[in-house]
């Protein structure tokens, strides 16, 4: 039993997706995959399921409910704490693994609508602060000021829209307006309280590069994208400004079973 997930990448919209807004994420092409086999011990990476590394691994088989103890092997190419969802990625290709890609999977009392939309493939390059920032606090944050704020409701709606644009720009392979979107909703983001000095150093750094660049996820540190199609002219100015630098290329590929 074996299937791989995809690491993700928030394109546009984060925090406004939370008050219903559309946001827009896509697979990347570095994937965590897992493997299982039945043992006659839990094991994971030959430690056991109860080390706290393990805990997304812990939840997985908790809610696959296997009938016997399993042998279970992370190969992942996602780094942690990125920012690109590795935990995620990992916890999905074990469900896959476990349930061979069957079940279904439900969050909290929200309801999310998941579309589909075809991209072209483009060239992405993530550089990460190096500074964690948990989500939890940011959202909660973000809503705090939403609430008493009607400029920050209205900033949350005009993220909306820079997605729903952001989305036609690059169906119609306009990168130079899907930069200067994405240009826009890091501004927006900043004002709305989860930037950071060094995510604005790195977003520099990148755009001159870059069709344009943001932060993606929580922000508060984390990490930025930029769109760019010189990847290694990026990367390496992300680099000289102190942060750390990956390239990765977008990808339709979701979960997906191996062998
Ligand atoms: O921290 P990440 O990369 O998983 O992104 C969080 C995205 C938010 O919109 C801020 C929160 C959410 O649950 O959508």
């Amino acid at each position: 039993m074996a299937a791989s997930a995809p690491g993700k990448l928030i394109l546009f919209g984060e925090h406004a997706v939370v008050f219903g807004e559309p946001a827009l994420s896509t697979a990347i092409n570095l994937r965590a995959e897992v493997y299982a086999r039945p043992h006659t011990e839990w094991l994971v990476d030959g430690a056991s399921l109860e080390e706290s590394r393990f805990r997304y691994v812990k939840a997985a088989v908790a809610k696959a409910k296997p009938d016997g103890p399993l042998w279970i092997e992370i190969r992942s190419m996602v780094p942690s704490g990125a920012g690109l969802g590795s935990s995620a990625a990992v916890t999905v290709a074990t469900l896959g693994a476990l349930h061979g890609l069957q079940g279904s999977i439900e969050r909290d009392k929200r309801k999310w609508f998941v579309h589909r939309t075809a991209l072209p493939p483009l060239d992405l390059v993530v550089g990460n602060t190096g500074i964690g920032a948990a989500t939890g606090p940011l959202v909660a944050k973000v809503k705090d000021r939403v609430d008493r704020d009607p400029l920050a409701a209205e900033a949350i709606r005009q993220i909306g829209e820079i997605t729903l644009d952001g989305v036609r720009a690059l169906q119609r392979k306009d990168l130079v307006a899907a930069g200067k979107l994405m240009d826009r909703n890091h501004t927006i983001l900043t004002d709305l309280g989860v930037g950071h000095p060094s995510l604005d150093r790195l977003v520099e750094a990148a755009r001159p590069s870059s069709y344009g660049a943001k932060l993606t996820g929580a922000g508060g540190g984390g990490s930025i994208v930029a769109l760019t199609d010189r990847p290694s002219v990026t990367a390496e100015a992300i680099r000289a400004a102190g942060g750390k630098a990956f390239i990765v290329q977008s990808d339709s590929l979701g979960v997906a079973k191996l062998g």
